[in-house]
């Protein structure tokens, strides 16, 4: 087996970045995380990275004058460690369609809703807002345009009528810990591709389950 080179770009805490890190010191995971890179010197995340024996990097994006030389200070780290797919873990800068190009098909990001819904920030608040009653997470290809690319993976969770922001949050995160591994294992074992703007999967999956919000229980 083949273990695809993987960094991990994060801005915060990076609790997405443990839960990749930790599936990926399994033997039969098809990645390797050889890279933590931060845009901010004081994430969290790099602390964890550390403590986990991965290498880390930081490009403070605010030491660079233009989003261009930001992206080539970041694409120098991630050939210096022969990266070969990105995975965007609460990553908060936008990066510039040249960036994407570069990497495209080689770069995944998760977002906290069921895209194509409640792109952008505050995701759960417009979400309770509205009244849904399931909400979730995604995977998904990065593309040019924001929050807006192929769909690899998803999870749903029930909102129910007490939640605050921070009660969804916390039920979200639970299942984008378990998506996300999920996820970079089907595109780096070649279950799932991009392909002429879609992801294409190279086998079925059982369709017999749903989520009913509320339940009758
Ligand atoms: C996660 O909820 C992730 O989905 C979100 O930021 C959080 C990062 O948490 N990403 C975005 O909103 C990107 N648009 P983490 O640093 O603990 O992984």
């Amino acid at each position: 087996m083949t273990r695809r080179r993987v960094a991990i770009l994060i801005s915060g805490r990076g609790s997405n970045m443990v839960s990749l890190i930790e599936a990926a010191s399994q033997p039969d995971f098809p990645a390797e995380i050889a890279l933590v890179l931060s845009n901010r010197p004081d994430a969290a995340g790099l602390e964890r990275a550390e403590a986990a024996g991965i290498a880390t990097a930081i490009v403070d994006h605010k030491a660079h004058p233009t989003r261009e030389d930001f992206e080539r200070a970041m694409d120098a780290e991630l050939a210096s460690h022969d990266i070969a797919f990105i995975c965007l873990a609460g990553f908060m800068r936008v990066l510039t369609d040249g960036f994407v190009e570069r990497w495209a098909g080689r770069m995944v990001n998760i977002h906290p809703s069921l895209l194509p819904l409640y792109r952008g920030t505050r995701t759960h608040r417009r979400a309770l807002e509205d009244g849904v009653l399931v909400h979730g997470c995604t995977v998904h290809f990065v593309v040019p345009e924001l929050d807006a690319g192929p769909i690899i993976a998803q999870a749903v969770v029930p909102v129910v009528p007490d939640d605050t922001e921070e009660s969804l949050a916390a039920r979200v995160i639970v299942q984008e810990h378990k998506l996300y591994p999920h996820a970079l294992r089907m595109i780096c074992d070649g279950t799932a591709w991009l392909e002429n703007g879609r992801v294409v999967f190279s086998k079925g999956w059982n369709a017999s389950g749903s989520l009913h919000s509320p339940t009758s229980a």
